[in-house]
């Protein structure tokens, strides 16, 4: 692989708009970086947390390194020890290498489309309004320069058109759609993890094949805890990633971007306007409910929970 073809456009700044945003989406190598995943090599026990951003997916990635380790903390961050595989080759590092722990696991954002094939698949959804609160929070000081951009622009200049890093929420649930279900993917709702953390923990074993005693269960419990997690914020805050995409494009480093912020439900209701999230629901029927049939997310959270009563 050719490094040199992962260089990023450097930058005379972090964007201070949602157009100076668009145009750094449009300069990014995604497609290489993509093509690039085609010498990955896939097991069948492979374990990959599949989530639109904001959704979740340290959480997940959290319980899943506890129960292959029982327990350990011995990272510096946890994309080291469970890489993102489409920022892999950013980042230097090799997705075929072997891991701290069997099975391997990883992390990915993109569509089924895109995923490498072969692997199991923890999906992991969440409300589209939360997700963009969550996501709006991250960037700012991250991504585009802090304050620059407020939230009701956010909305609807980037996160509702999907013009940005990682496409549309909306886009990214029907591209997984057809595999929810699916023996090899073990779909889960963020609202549903925090209500029975321990329940989720005894799922994700049985899903990747770990026969889990009672001590196992507690630890991984106890440590995917939003009080645990929030004690280490840098083991969960991508800082490795942020650090080398900061290099290669030229700005200088940017705020923390822990992935354990509030760990609440709900905060579409506290931070975004009542015709924004209108807007949220309209979408919804519009894009979702005539291809899958489910007039709301909490249709689609109501489906997956029947899922798993039947396994
Ligand atoms: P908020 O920003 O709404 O607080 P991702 O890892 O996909 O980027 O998701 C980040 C979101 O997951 C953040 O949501 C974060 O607080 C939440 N999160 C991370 N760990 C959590 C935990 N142990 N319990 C509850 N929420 C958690």
């Amino acid at each position: 692989m050719d490094p040199q073809a992962f260089e990023l456009p450097s930058m005379p700044g972090r964007p201070k708009s949602a157009a100076e945003v668009r145009a750094m989406r449009r300069s990014m190598p995604f497609d290489l970086l993509i093509e690039a995943l085609r010498a990955f090599q896939a097991r069948p026990t492979d374990i990959c947390v599949a989530t639109f951003p904001k959704s979740g997916t340290t959480w997940a990635q959290q319980i899943v390194h506890g129960l292959r380790t029982r327990g350990s903390m011995d990272f510096e961050e946890i994309g080291v020890v469970m890489p993102f595989m489409e920022m892999a080759p950013m980042m230097g590092v090799d997705v075929n290498a072997p891991q701290v722990a069997e099975p391997r696991g990883f992390k990915t954002h993109l569509v089924w489309e895109q995923v490498p094939k072969g692997m199991r698949y923890i999906y992991v959804v969440r409300d589209p309004g939360d997700v963009l609160v969550s996501f709006y929070h991250f960037m700012n000081g991250s991504l585009f320069e802090k304050d620059t951009i407020g939230m009701e622009s956010f909305a609807h200049d980037l996160y509702i058109p999907g013009d940005m890093p990682w496409g549309s929420y909306w886009g990214h649930i029907l591209s997984w759609w057809p595999k929810i279900g699916a023996e090899d993917v073990l779909a889960l709702c963020f609202e549903d993890m925090k209500s029975d953390l321990e329940g989720t923990v005894r799922r994700i074993a049985k899903f990747m094949g770990i026969d889990a005693d009672e001590e196992l269960v507690a630890i991984a419990t106890r440590q995917a805890s939003f009080e645990f997690m929030s004690r280490f914020p840098t083991k969960f805050d991508e800082h490795i990633g942020q650090r080398a995409m900061e290099k290669a494009q030229g700005v200088p480093p940017g705020e923390p971007m822990s992935k354990v912020r509030t760990g609440r439900t709900g905060n579409r209701l506290r931070e975004l306007s009542e015709g924004t999230r209108e807007t949220l629901d309209a979408i919804w029927r519009r894009e979702i409910e005539p291809a899958i049939g489910m007039p709301s997310y909490e249709h689609l959270r109501a489906h997956i929970a029947s899922l798993h009563a039947g396994r």
